[in-house]
């Protein structure tokens, strides 16, 4: 299994925080927002690691992140030139995913679960992670059948078949690479990580399941602060000193 943390994009809901690095540079309490997706691959087992960056903030990425020799982890770089879409991360990481399976984490999105258990007992096709929000159109969201299944995704509706958001986690085999080339750009541009969900989903090979912890998408300053004061609440009882 190799894992990918996308980290591109252009932050600009987060102005003027964003306007000198990358929203995934910021900090959440005592340390940059993208150790956190990190430290969620590597507690799962996942060391080999490819991290996709805007043009812009590189050198920084590079700089606090290294080698990943210093996590035990081997890190790879790859420029993306323009926010084109979350499954672009798929084409621009092809060499890099090989023939494995691909595990792939949102640069700005926050677990308290532990994915091990995931990871390790996943064989094929795709694996999602949904969680009950109480602001979906914000987000990709699951539309269930009266059996309780999953039977389509939508991206940021504007009135939402449920309360369950596509968090920024997703498993995928091998077949993601195929699949991704297959895409169109939607309306706004972008190769949407929802419409490959939608293409598992009608192979009948998404498996839905549940974030049971706190996520925290940080994409704006409601959510960064939040991010924020849990992992400090987090942090602080644990090690109180
Ligand atoms: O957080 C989960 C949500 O993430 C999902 O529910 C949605 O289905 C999915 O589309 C995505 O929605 P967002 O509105 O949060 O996506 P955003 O444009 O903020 O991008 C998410 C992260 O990926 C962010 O850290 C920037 C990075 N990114 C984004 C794009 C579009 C890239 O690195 N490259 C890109 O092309």
């Amino acid at each position: 299994m190799k894992g990918i943390i996308l980290a591109g994009g252009s932050g600009t809901r987060l102005r003027p925080l964003t306007r000198v690095t990358s929203k995934q540079l910021l900090p959440i309490y005592d340390e940059p927002m993208i150790y956190y997706p990190l430290r969620t691959l590597l507690t799962a087992g996942i060391k080999d690691i490819l991290i996709i960056i805007a043009p812009d903030y590189a050198g920084d990425f590079l700089k606090l992140l290294g080698s990943g020799k210093e996590f035990g982890a081997k890190f790879t770089y790859e420029i993306q030139d323009k926010p084109e879409g979350l499954a672009q991360a798929f084409i621009i990481g092809a060499n890099f995913i090989g023939d494995d399976n691909v595990t792939m984490i949102l640069g700005d999105n926050l677990y308290e679960d532990d994915f091990s258990q995931a990871i390790r007992t996943f064989k094929s096709g795709g694996r999602i992670f949904i969680k009950k929000v109480p602001d979906p159109e914000r987000f990709g969201v699951a539309e269930f059948d009266d059996q309780g299944k999953v039977i389509s995704i939508e991206e940021k509706p504007k009135e939402p078949k449920s309360d369950y958001a596509v968090t920024g986690l997703y498993i995928y085999d091998n077949t993601v690479v195929k699949k991704a080339k297959s895409l169109k750009p939607s309306t706004r541009g972008e190769l949407e990580i929802t419409d490959l969900n939608n293409l598992y989903l009608k192979e009948g090979t998404l498996d839905v399941a549940f974030v049971e912890g706190e996520w925290f998408d940080t994409g704006t300053h409601e959510s960064l602060f939040a991010a924020s004061q849990f992992m400090r609440g987090k942090k602080l009882s644990k090690n109180p000193n």
